[in-house]
């Protein structure tokens, strides 16, 4: 064989491979068995995640003009981003854990240092069963007029006094052909 037939062969086999520091990218599937939300999946609108997001909410910004009801995410160092354009911004998920924040889960533009006083971004992980949680603490959704269940860490389970909320497994999925998107903004 050829040098030059080795070394394409070489760039094809190194294209095709996913550079090994590249994280898993995931999307989000909740199972609660017999109830509403059992297979629903997370989407990621107006710097919240919500289950079953409807139409209008479905506003992200994608390379392939795709408007997803699913978002696309990953963990770096116990960091929870959503996976973005590349050399556009960064949104990576923050979460309040705290009486006043009640496991409130919401994503923004990443800043140079981390938030300060109860909000806290380290901790996500993805356990043995392909669950998602954030230092051992799950997921609930939690009922909106428009259909969707807005998704909180279930760290309380009537957050801001809301009904309705039910508790479900995140299940983590590969997400075999990633897309990236930027997702709305309003923060
Ligand atoms: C994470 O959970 C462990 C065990 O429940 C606890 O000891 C630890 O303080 C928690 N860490 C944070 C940052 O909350
Ligand atoms: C999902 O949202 C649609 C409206 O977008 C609604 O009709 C439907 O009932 C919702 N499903 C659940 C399980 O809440
Ligand atoms: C995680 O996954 C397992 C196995 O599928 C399941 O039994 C368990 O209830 C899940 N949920 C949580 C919150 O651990």
């Amino acid at each position: 064989m050829q040098l030059t037939t080795i070394l394409s062969l070489f760039v094809a086999a190194a294209s095709a491979t996913p550079c090994p520091g590249s994280p898993r990218k995931f999307g989000i599937m909740a199972l609660r068995s017999a109830s509403p939300i059992h297979f629903a999946s997370a989407g990621a609108s107006q710097n919240g995640i919500a289950l079953n997001l409807s139409d209008a909410r479905a506003d992200a910004d994608c390379v392939d003009g795709s408007k997803p009801k699913s978002a696309t995410f990953y963990i770096e160092d116990e960091r929870l981003y959503l996976y973005g354009k590349k050399g556009g911004v960064v949104q990576q998920f923050v979460v309040d854990r705290s009486g006043m924040g009640q496991g409130v889960v919401r994503y923004s533009t990443k800043t140079e240092s981390d938030p300060t006083g109860h909000l806290e971004v380290k901790g996500w992980a993805v356990d043995e069963n392909d669950n998602l949680s954030f230092n051992g603490t799950g997921l609930i959704g939690c009922p909106a007029q428009d259909g969707s269940w807005n998704i909180w860490l279930g760290t309380v389970a009537k957050p801001a006094g809301q009904e309705g909320c039910l508790g479900f497994s995140a299940r983590t999925v590969d997400v075999k052909k990633p897309v990236q998107c930027t997702y709305s903004n309003y923060a």
